[in-house]
């Protein structure tokens, strides 16, 4: 079975009630209920924090024996060095995911320091950008 695990970044665990009009009504639990029993051949495990340390910790710690990253680092995309070389640092190839269409969007979120190391970005297709990361494993 292969081990995936979906790691979101600052504010996620405000899904479904943070600005729905961008990010939408669903909780990311509901959503991930639905996708665990949608993708049953896979091992989904998930890690949610507002902390940049804590985010690159899990990154370390899943990066060698797990198949997939799935990565929604929200505001830290933008800013963080760090976990940009966590992903470099790290064997488990990384899908960079946002719900929104980030380049649609102010021009701070244009740059992205998970982009350069990452094996795919899928961006603006809403909650199920996650889904179709999950899909590149398949
Ligand atoms: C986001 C986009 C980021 O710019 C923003 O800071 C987020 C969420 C997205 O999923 O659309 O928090 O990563």
């Amino acid at each position: 079975m292969k081990k995936l695990i979906i790691i979101n970044g600052p504010n996620l665990n405000l899904l479904g009630k943070r600005e729905p009009e961008i990010y939408g009504t669903l909780s990311f639990t509901d959503f991930l209920n639905q996708l665990k029993d949608k993708y049953s051949d896979f091992s989904i495990d998930y890690f949610q924090s507002n902390i940049e340390g804590e985010l690159i910790d899990k990154i370390q710690e899943v990066g060698f024996n797990y198949d997939g990253i799935i990565l929604n680092a929200a505001a830290y995309t933008h800013t963080s060095v760090g976990i940009g070389d966590a992903i470099k640092a790290v064997e488990t190839p990384v899908i960079e995911v946002h719900i929104s269409n980030t380049f649609a969007r102010e021009e701070f979120r244009h740059q992205s320091y998970i982009s350069p190391n990452a094996k795919g970005v899928i961006l603006g297709f809403g909650i199920q950008s996650y889904e179709l990361a999950i899909h590149s494993f398949l």
